[in-house]
């Protein structure tokens, strides 16, 4: 990429590109199934909290040619990775009634397609570099609704700290209005999250086709969703007093829970691995020894544990001496989404 260093403009159109940053977000109340899949509306509302680790940098460049170009970690995406930007750049050029074509490139500091948030932060970035780049007035609320079309997490990684997912109401256009993620107040709380990741590699199915898979077949689709909208109303009032293992049981409890209902679909969807299970009998392990750590697992092998943030560095030690296959990276409450500058750095 050239650089536009000697520019002092920082107005994203005249510009003609603009970058933004978005860091993932782990659900302690898990999104699994849409109602509507053409609008990303979800079957129950969720909860995150945004990590200050695995940032995603996109840049979004308006560009003469007659079609867009995506460019992930450096490499020429094809296939599926680029019709799906391509789809998302389509939705935002009809919202602004603009053609032109861009050049998006993007990177992702943390594992892609890991059951790590590759695409929350990926398409929070992508709505906030997007929206800016063709002039879209578009206020938080908006550019959640909008990130949520290209991957239903994104919607709460426009916000830093903890953030719910709204389910909203109905489908179609008025699900669309009322679908969208909102900062909660649960600062106070400070967990960290220890990341353990067991497997850098991209999953054999990915979360839509799980999802889908799982609504369609399992018969413990629905006892998980239902459980799941009491874990919400539970979630939300232990953060609010701060309560960490009432937080920690809740969100341990709804992942397994999801993949207890993965596990049902048919055919059965397993991302658990031996890894995996090894990691959760040791959190197990320690919370026998007294400190207070909980499980949660996406889309994927790699589980990340919440704990004190006085904890981190012990739960870390006490995976890293499962062995060599367990990597921790410790989190923390990290930011939301924002533009970096209308020019290129
Ligand atoms: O947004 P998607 O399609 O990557 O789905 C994410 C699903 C989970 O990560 C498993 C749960 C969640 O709420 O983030």
């Amino acid at each position: 990429m050239t650089s536009t260093a000697a520019a002092t403009a920082v107005d994203p159109i005249a510009e003609r590109a603009a970058v933004a940053v978005a860091h993932p977000n782990i659900a302690l109340v898990k999104y699994w199934g849409k109602r509507d899949e053409a609008m990303f509306l979800p079957v129950t509302g969720s909860l995150s909290m945004t990590l200050d680790i695995y940032p995603t940098t996109t840049t979004v460049r308006l560009i003469e040619g007659s079609a867009d170009t995506v460019v992930l970690n450096g490499h020429t995406a094809i296939g599926q990775a680029h019709t799906r930007v391509v789809r998302f750049l389509d939705m935002i050029r009809a919202r602004a009634g603009r053609a032109e074509h861009a050049l998006v490139d993007s990177t992702n500091a943390g594992p892609t397609g890991a059951g790590l948030a590759s695409s929350a932060s990926g398409f929070a970035a992508l709505a906030t570099a997007a929206a800016a780049v063709y002039g879209l007035d578009a206020d938080a609320r908006t550019l959640s609704r909008l990130a949520r079309r290209g991957s239903g997490s994104a919607s709460r990684s426009i916000f830093g700290g903890f953030a719910v997912w709204h389910a909203g109401e109905g489908d179609g256009e008025a699900g669309d209005l009322s679908s969208y993620a909102e900062a909660i107040e649960g600062d106070a709380l400070d967990p960290a999250l220890v990341v353990a990741v067991v497997d850098h590699g991209a999953k054999a199915v990915s979360s839509r086709e799980a999802m889908r898979r799982t609504c369609a077949t399992s018969p413990l689709y629905r006892p998980w969703a239902d459980s799941s909208a009491a874990d919400l109303d539970e979630m939300r009032k232990a953060i609010a007093r701060n309560d960490l293992p009432a937080v920690g049981e809740i969100a341990e409890r709804n992942a397994l829970g999801m993949h207890a209902s993965m596990l049902a679909a048919r055919p059965a969807i397993r991302y658990l691995s031996p890894q995996s299970i090894a990691v959760l009998d040791r959190v197990l392990a320690l919370r026998a020894e007294g400190v207070a750590a909980y499980a949660t697992i996406d889309a994927g092998p790699n589980v990340t544990v919440l704990c004190a943030r006085a904890d981190a560095q012990r739960v870390a030690a006490a995976l890293v001496e499962l062995g060599d296959f367990v990597a921790p990276t410790v989190a923390h409450l990290g930011p939301g989404a924002a533009l970096v500058t209308g020019r290129e750095r």
